[in-house]
């Protein structure tokens, strides 16, 4: 059996470690499988209820370590990732996606020669601004098997100079996850019974100057006076709106709902409904292209083109956005196709690449 530990810290992660999870832990596998919690999200909404969502068992290893500044967090991921190995002794450590627990646990584990295997190798936005650039930069460049979501991350990781048996095309593991709770979502209301629009931003580049914040917040008004405006707020972008005094005009706002961090399936079901997304999220410019729900994307570029070339995404800046708005509800949704190996089956392809990469060495 190969003893595999699965790290997972923040909001991202949990719906790419699932699908890993239930394909190791199927009778035959030749897997056990052991989930790590590095804790870098611990709200209850952030956290523990994807764990029910997605049905997995209570992590089996925690280390807590709370929000901190990079350098302290990622440092205490590696410490305790290290204690942990070294007891532990796994066959095989895997990481998903750039957060950073990713590079913290790569970097120990690495360091005490256990195999790493990189979950959404290769993208890059070639913004080294972004805490996530950095992560996903460095991360690829200690990990043993680099196993990509699209074709433009394989060239990406050739560019670099890679090397191709190093590399495997394994398809977007979090659509696994989404192929798995579409069908149970029938039940959950949609937040608003009027057509809507989802806003989502987080980045600390949106929501930690009192400029960029205000900017953002005066758009979504002018968006809500045409339609209904759904606004989940991450703990981060609450306490910006805060502390920027900016938060009792959106509460007042009649048009603009405003809700804490939602649980994955009510979160997808309300995608779903949605006319369409403005977001500055990685996986929501995924999430949906596979729903064929119109992305407007708050950044000045994207580690995802994919999202862009094939699905229904689009960069959006302060100055553009509302003309996008306006040009898609005269043009309707651009009919987007789904990538390739978007297809709920990337789980079982990771853990083939990683039985055959485990055969080599
Ligand atoms: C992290 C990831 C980002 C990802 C995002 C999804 C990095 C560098 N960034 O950003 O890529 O898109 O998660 O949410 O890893 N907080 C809470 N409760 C929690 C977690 C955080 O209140 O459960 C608050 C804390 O004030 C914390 C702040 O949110 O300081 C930011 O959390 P942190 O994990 O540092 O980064 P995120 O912005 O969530």
């Amino acid at each position: 059996m190969i003893k595999v530990l699965l790290f997972a810290g923040a909001r991202p992660n949990f719906m790419k470690i699932a699908p890993i999870f239930w394909e190791m832990s199927q009778q035959g596998s030749g897997f056990t499988p052991y989930i790590v919690h590095t804790g870098q999200h611990y709200d209850r909404n952030m956290s523990g209820r994807f764990f029910d969502d997605l049905e997995l068992p209570a992590p089996h290893f925690s280390f807590n370590v709370g929000s901190g500044s990079h350098a302290a967090q990622t440092a205490a991921i590696m410490v305790k990732t290290e204690e942990l190995c070294q007891t532990v002794k796994p066959d095989w450590i895997i990481v998903v996606g750039d957060v950073n627990s990713t590079l913290g646990a790569a970097l120990a584990a690495t360091k005490l020669h256990i195999p790493v295997a990189h979950v959404e190798a290769g993208l890059r936005s070639r913004d080294r601004h972004m805490p996530e650039e950095i992560n996903r930069l460095a991360t690829d460049a200690i990990s043993d098997l680099l196993l990509t979501p699209s074709r433009d991350a394989n060239e990406n990781l050739h560019a670099e100079g890679v090397p191709k048996g190093n590399i495997a095309f394994v398809g977007n593991v979090m659509i696994d996850s989404l192929v798995k709770v579409l069908p149970q979502l029938e039940n959950i209301p949609h937040p608003t019974q009027a057509p809507y629009f989802i806003a989502t931003i987080h980045r600390p580049k949106n929501v930690d100057s009192r400029n960029q914040l205000g900017k953002i917040c005066a758009l979504l008004e002018e968006i809500s006076n045409s339609i209904q405006l759904v606004f989940p707020l991450h703990p981060r972008t609450k306490a910006s709106l805060q502390k920027f005094d900016l938060l009792t005009k959106l509460e007042n706002n009649t048009n603009i709902h405003l809700h804490g961090p939602q649980p994955y399936k009510t979160f997808i079901a309300w995608l779903q409904g949605a006319s369409a997304v403005v977001t500055d999220s990685g996986g929501i410019q995924e999430e949906t292209t596979f729903l064929g729900v119109p992305c407007l994307t708050l950044r000045e570029s994207t580690e995802r083109p994919v999202t862009i070339t094939e699905g229904t995404n689009q960069l959006v800046q302060f100055d553009n956005l509302i003309e996008k708005i306006q040009e898609l509800s005269k043009q309707g949704p651009k009919n987007g196709q789904i990538p390739e190996l978007w297809d709920g089956k990337a789980g079982i392809r990771i853990i083939n690449a990683i039985k055959k990469h485990h055969a080599y060495i």
